[in-house]
């Protein structure tokens, strides 16, 4: 229901678009600019509803203050979604073309309060597109002058995340460890990678067969999505969707540490709940996929090179070390320790 969407979201606005051209509804969410202008992600995918795009929306843009936070980069959490008529592999190159210039004059029209980016759906590509019509997006290729796509960031990122949180479980090296990794695309299929080179067995699926092949030429034993949540496994890394995790799973899944490329992994606070009394860490989402945004926004606003964001990106480990330290002081769950830290900055922001 959308009015319990709204009125149980904190953001600063929800903007809105019906655009019947391309039989699309598009959402863009501004949920803090605190810190900064708001950016975000434009995710373009077919949702069983307008109300669930608008609830992904909101509930994306929150994250994204939380990420930009607990990164300290300059700016607040903002997210688009574009309901699209039909699933992003059935939109047509020219109907697909006017759907990114409708977003472009959305941009537009928030004048820079805020920056979007790529997301699940769109790509370096389109983010050529966005930016030379409206000027208010991250992300473009190499070629258009900007610093190419997110995803090896945010797998560097996972993968130090992976370390951390398992080095805080007593596994000082994954070499040997089993990790189960659900969704090989751009995230999920680098973190494979990362894994497989460190010696880990790897367990991993995605609904792509022809990605399910790369990563099993790789070495990686694939098995049925379906399946990947009972797999044992020392790590289970979500990199596909969101919202993975309800308390039933956390519940009955048989892993040690969950950390993952997926934003909002947890679907309740209760869920994360679960994994704590069960004894499985979860490193909060908003921190481990944070390599991304520091590509972007390092590349981008900050002036980093490439060494810099890596560094920042090694980074993460740090701040998951201090997010268990304060889990253990306080006694809460690792999700609740990081809000707690985070919206402590962003009060003195
Ligand atoms: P992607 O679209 O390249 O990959 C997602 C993969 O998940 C696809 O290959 C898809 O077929 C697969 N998938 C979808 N549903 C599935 C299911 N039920 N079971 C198994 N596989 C399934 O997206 P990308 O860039 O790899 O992102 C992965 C996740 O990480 C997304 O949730 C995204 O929001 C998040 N993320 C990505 C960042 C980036 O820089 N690319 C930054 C931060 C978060
Ligand atoms: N969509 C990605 C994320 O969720 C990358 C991104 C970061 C896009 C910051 C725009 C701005 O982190």
């Amino acid at each position: 229901m959308i009015e319990e969407v709204v009125t149980t979201w904190d953001g600063s606005l929800l903007s809105t678009r019906y655009d019947a051209e391309t039989e699309s509804f598009f959402a863009i969410a501004i949920h803090s600019r605190k810190r900064g202008p708001a950016c975000g992600g434009t995710r373009a995918k077919h949702y069983e509803s307008y109300a669930a795009a608008v609830a992904d929306a909101t509930r994306l843009a929150s994250s994204m203050t939380l990420k930009m936070a607990a990164a300290g980069l300059p700016m607040g959490g903002g997210k688009s979604v574009i309901a699209l008529p039909a699933p992003r592999n059935e939109i047509g190159e020219d109907h697909w073309r006017r759907i990114l210039e409708v977003q472009a004059e959305n941009l537009q029209t928030l004048n820079g309060s805020y920056w979007t980016g790529p997301d699940v759906g769109t790509s370096a590509t389109d983010m050529d597109l966005l930016f030379d019509r409206s000027g208010f997006a991250f992300g473009r290729t190499e070629a258009a002058g900007g610093p190419g796509s997110s995803a090896p960031s945010t797998a560097e990122g996972v993968y130090v995340a992976m370390q951390a949180t398992a080095a805080e479980k007593g596994m000082e090296s994954l070499a040997g460890r089993r990790i189960a990794i659900q969704g090989l695309g751009a995230v999920g299929m680098d973190v494979a990678k990362f894994a497989l080179a460190d010696g880990a067995s790897v367990t991993a699926t995605d609904i792509d067969p022809g990605l399910c092949r790369i990563a099993a030429e790789m070495g990686a034993t694939i098995v049925e999505p379906s399946q990947i949540l009972d797999v044992e496994s020392d790590v289970f890394s979500p990199c596909a969707m969101g919202e993975v995790v309800d308390e039933e799973i956390a519940a009955a899944i048989r892993t040690s540490v969950i950390a993952g490329g997926a934003n909002n992994v947890l679907t309740s606070a209760a869920a994360g709940e679960e994994l704590a009394r069960r004894d499985i860490l979860l490193a909060p989402d908003f921190i481990a996929n944070s390599g991304g945004g520091m590509h972007l926004i390092g590349r981008e606003v900050l002036g980093w090179s490439p060494e810099e964001v890596s560094d920042h990106v090694r980074g993460i480990g740090t701040t998951l070390r201090e997010v268990f330290d304060r889990s253990r002081v306080n006694g809460v769950a690792p999700d609740r320790a990081a809000r707690d830290m985070v919206e402590t900055r962003l009060a003195s922001a």
